[in-house]
């Protein structure tokens, strides 16, 4: 059998099939977990044991009925951060603990500032933050300004499951340990203690039961946000009466929506926001871990007592969040904001910021499963011309390998891949193809013989090299935690190695949770053994990040570190932020997942991935033409933009829905090709300064209560409010315009409204809801070209939104769009425009950058100006003033300056009287 099709295991076009994936009930560590802290389990911290070292405070806390010490550590780490690590004093042997995710850290040092004999007060930082350490039971408070903000273990969760030596005689020990676990052998419960059955599936655990546990309980907070990925609701849900959230990459096509089973990725960190603080919660872990949340809502409790007083008391709301992973050592951060805005940068400290993509990433891209061969690819891309639609690179599935051999191309279909660039060159475009982690187990395929070679494959516990199906066929998979590994591959995209591939060549690593058709839940059986003799269990999580990694730093290293590389990973984890972007999988061509796909995104971004994206269109099924058209119009605002769809899929080029609908998805596309210059600039602002692209309304408006459950609609940056159109035949719809004191701009009517309620807009199929903020500048570009490669030298535009001061400010970032030289060399632009007192200035926003630029502002548009203006005159830095002509509209308050010429790189000024 050459490539066996997912349908054997999978069914196609249909919803999944429950049997093949797990729900809690089926998880045996977190039965045990519940079995077993359903029983007595205090521990005690020794606070004798303490000893402060440079970096960390340490002590003992021992489980009161069995008396193994565990050993706790907490560090202060700069930017407000504490890390509570907790691992077994003494391990059997090491456990695992996660490595290359977590940036350099300069920790602070913790003062302990008092505490009685029951406690401890550890104090460090900058503010007012304090550690308090409580012996029996051991719990642990963050406490702020006197207010506790977080306790740790007040809910007796904290669970540790100890290394034993392993039994000879399992099945006899099993039934015993059973018991002593808490099941009556009546029950024959399975505990999974040393193996595990799921289906036809045994894991055989060689290291016996590994898990943890630990609970926080967030005090005054309600609204939860985090953890992906999960298609489900922005706002955390509460899990008392159904299934954990589940992080555990898995290959689900057609995955359920408003379901907490793990798909693709996971980011263990969660956001808990409430009325003047945001905080964060990083559980630093890659195996399979489970989240509980639970929402104790604020009571009143009213006391009638006999005589004259009646008492109120108010209760705060509290969420409770226990975390539980299969395996490693509990290693947390707790991330103490207060803003959102500091908690994005506390975690980007951690794990790193958004790498910056390069522009052409940006504009749109056409995907499908597959455009069958070069002739297919060069038609598609004359059709966008033809139709005067923008794209920027056109993409190749795993049909374009010969018989799915990676970096090896089908020369029956693609005979001459160079020219085939050379086309796309041509036409300043670029073309992404697929490279997956696993290798057709063939001896004569050049990189399955020389991983072989070096032993460079996972291995199965006997020993050898990990064999499973997937794509090609029978396959090995990469063992990518090992350095030596990546290394190579990241070898494997030279130019000199990678036959046939040029520098406008970019990759895009799928099946990367990872894969294995009939592996157990479709992924790696967690038994298979990793570089170091860690099992695939410890680091399941983190498999596709590794691969994204290696992939992003071949791509730099065949430009010898000049070129920015794109990677597209359908895995990720924690710092995956740093190597490229990310999508949503294998979604469906229905209304609901186009629906879903706002909270999923919105999620992704405030964990750290800005760059992320869902198939325009959906990718299983044919989307009706009224559904295209909306989805194309949501892409268009969202930070990663590409139409895919599945094989056996009708065709959906954006030209054949027929006239009226191409018309609008290609206005979409056009829009979005504007809209670069801000979008751009927003990438740059995630890049150094860890600011989500695309934000939920609660983020920019932290103070606003009626903002924190919204995920119909978002902000791109802090000046454009997006609420795309998600259900049929709408000719209305209701937007929320948050803030009071804000002003809101109908992007194309110019109508505006005051922020603090819900409006209502008629909307059209060509109507793309968007609202500029009230003080807000946007750059854009006046005219959208082939491709982005068309339009470095276009002029821009601004569009001036004034606020109820009649003022505004905006920012503007340019770099040549490729190359690291922005940051080796400054050699980049940051301007700043601001509308004060009917003046409009550009100015420098960073001195040390510098880019020229030939570009020329063409267009200014000011909203909500309130009176005809007399003049215009431009100012400019070398003392020349001009009159230019303007138009102004009364009816909609906008001035509208045309045919101007000013340098985008320099200093002026813009009068208005
Ligand atoms: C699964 C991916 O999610 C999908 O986007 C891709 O087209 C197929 N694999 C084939 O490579």
């Amino acid at each position: 059998m050459e490539t066996p099709g997912k349908e054997e295991i999978s069914v196609e076009d249909e919803a999944v099939d429950k049997t093949i994936f797990k729900d809690c009930s089926n998880i045996t560590f977190y039965r045990r977990q519940k079995q077993q802290l359903s029983k007595n389990n205090t521990y005690r911290a020794l606070l004798d044991t303490v000893t402060t070292g440079e970096d960390s405070t340490k002590f003992q806390i021992i489980n009161e009925v069995t008396k193994i010490p565990l050993l706790a550590e907490v560090y202060g780490v700069e930017r407000n951060i504490f890390r509570l690590k907790i691992n077994e004093k003494t391990p059997l042997k090491p456990r695992y603990e996660v490595p290359d995710v977590i940036n350099k850290l300069n920790t602070v040092r913790l003062i302990s500032c008092s505490g009685d004999t029951g406690s401890l007060i550890l104090a460090g930082g900058e503010r007012d933050l304090k550690c308090h350490i409580i012996a029996n039971p051991f719990k642990i408070e963050l406490i702020s300004e006197e207010e506790v903000v977080i306790s740790i273990n007040s809910l007796s969760q904290l669970y540790f499951e100890h290394l034993q030596i392993p039994h000879k005689h399992r099945a006899t020990t099993e039934k015993e340990e059973r018991v002593s676990a808490g099941a009556s052998q009546e029950s024959q419960e399975d505990l999974g203690l040393w193996e595990e059955k799921f289906g036809n599936f045994v894991d055989i655990k060689a290291n016996g039961p590994t898990s943890i546990g630990l609970d926080f309980s967030l005090h005054g907070f309600e609204h939860l946000y985090g953890i992906p990925q999960h298609a489900e609701s922005h706002r955390l849900k509460n899990t008392k009466d159904g299934d954990a959230y589940r992080l555990y990459n898995l290959d689900i096509y057609g995955y359920q929506i408003y379901s907490k089973t793990g798909i693709y990725g996971s980011v263990p960190y969660l956001l808990a926001h409430k009325l003047g603080r945001t905080i964060g919660i990083f559980w630093l872990n890659a195996s399979e871990t489970l989240v509980e949340v639970n929402t104790e809502p604020a009571v009143e409790y009213t006391f009638t007592q006999m005589g004259p007083t009646a008492a109120k008391q108010k209760v705060r709301p509290r969420t409770d969040v226990c975390w539980m992973s299969e395996s490693g050592i509990i290693d947390v951060f707790l991330l103490t904001g207060p803003t959102p805005s500091d908690v994005f940068k506390q975690y980007s400290y951690l794990t790193g910021t958004q790498a910056m993509p390069p522009l052409f990433s940006l504009g749109y891209h056409q995907c499908r499963w597959n455009y069958e061969d070069e002739q297919d690819v060069k038609a598609v891309d004359a059709g966008f011309d033809e139709h005067d639609i923008p794209y920027d690179v056109m993409w190749l599935d795993i049909e374009h390998t010969e018989g799915k051999r990676y970096f090896i191309w089908d020369k029956k279909r693609f005979p001459n891949p160079k020219r085939m660039q050379e086309l796309l060159r041509n036409k300043k475009r670029k073309l992404v193809v697929i490279s997956d982690p696993h290798i057709k187990v063939d001896p004569d395929y050049s990189v399955y013989a020389k991983a072989k070679e070096q032993g460079f494959f996972v291995k199965n516990p006997e020993g050898g090299d990990f064999e499973g199906i997937c794509w090609p066929g029978l396959s090995s998979y990469l063992d990518f935690t090992n350095p030596k590994v990546r290394e190579w591959y990241s070898g494997l995209f030279a130019f000199s190695a990678y036959q046939e591939s040029t520098d406008i060549l970019f990759i895009w690593n799928d099946m990367n949770e990872p894969s294995v058709f009939k592996g157990p839940e479709l992924t790696m059986q967690k038994n298979a053994i990793h570089h170091g003799g860690w099992e695939h269990r410890e680091l399941h999580n983190t498999y596709g990040f590794y691969q994204q990694m290696a992939t992003a730093e071949g791509l730099t290293q065949r430009s010898e570190g000049k070129e920015r590389p794109f990677v597209l990973s359908r895995s990720f984890f924690s710092g995956s932020q740093k190597y490229g972007a990310v999508w949503t999988g294998d979604n469906m061509a229905e209304w609901s997942y186009l629906k879903i796909s706002l909270p999923m995104l919105l999620t992704l971004s405030i964990t750290g991935i800005s760059f992320c994206g869902a198939d325009v269109g959906g990718f299983i099924g044919n989307p009706e033409a009224e559904l295209l058209v909306r989805w194309y119009q949501a892409g268009a605002y969202q930070p990663f933009f590409r139409g895919h769809a599945t094989m056996n899929t009708k065709r959906r080029e954006p030209w054949l829905l027929g006239e009226e609908h191409t018309r609008f998805i290609r206005e979409a596309i056009r829009e979005r090709y504007t809209l670069l210059p801000y979008l751009y600039s927003l990438f740059y602002c995630a890049h150094v300064a860890s600011e989500p692209v695309m934000r939920p309304l609660w983020v920019e408006f932290p103070d606003e209560l009626e903002a924190f459950d919204v995920e119909d609609e978002y902000m791109l940056g802090n000046a454009l409010l997006v609420h795309p159109v998600t259900e049929p035949r709408t000719t209305m719809i209701d937007v929320f315009l948050p803030g009071p004191n804000e002003t809101w701009y109908d992007s194309k009517t110019f109508a505006h409204w005051k922020g603090g309620c819900t409006v209502k807009i008629p909307v059209a199929l060509e109507t793309i809801p968007v609202f500029q903020r009230g003080g807000s500048v946007v750059p854009v570009k006046t005219t959208a070209g082939k491709s982005t490669g068309w339009m470095a030298n276009s002029p821009f535009g601004l569009r001036v939104a004034l606020s109820t001061k009649g003022s505004a400010m905006g920012e503007l970032y340019l770099d040549d769009g490729h190359s690291f030289q922005y940051l080796h060399q400054k050699q980049f632009l940051h301007r700043k425009f601001s509308f004060c007192s009917s003046v409009l200035t550009n100015r420098c926003a960073d001195e040390k950058g510098h880019y020229p630029s030939k570009c020329v502002v063409e267009q200014i548009l000011v909203l909500g100006f309130r009176k005809k203006p007399t003049s215009v005159i431009t100012h400019s830095s070398d003392g020349k003033d001009q009159p230019v002509a303007f138009t102004y509209c009364a009816r909609t308050c906008a001035l509208s300056l045309e045919r101007l010429s000013l340098d985008v790189d320099a200093d002026w000024e813009v009068h208005v009287r």
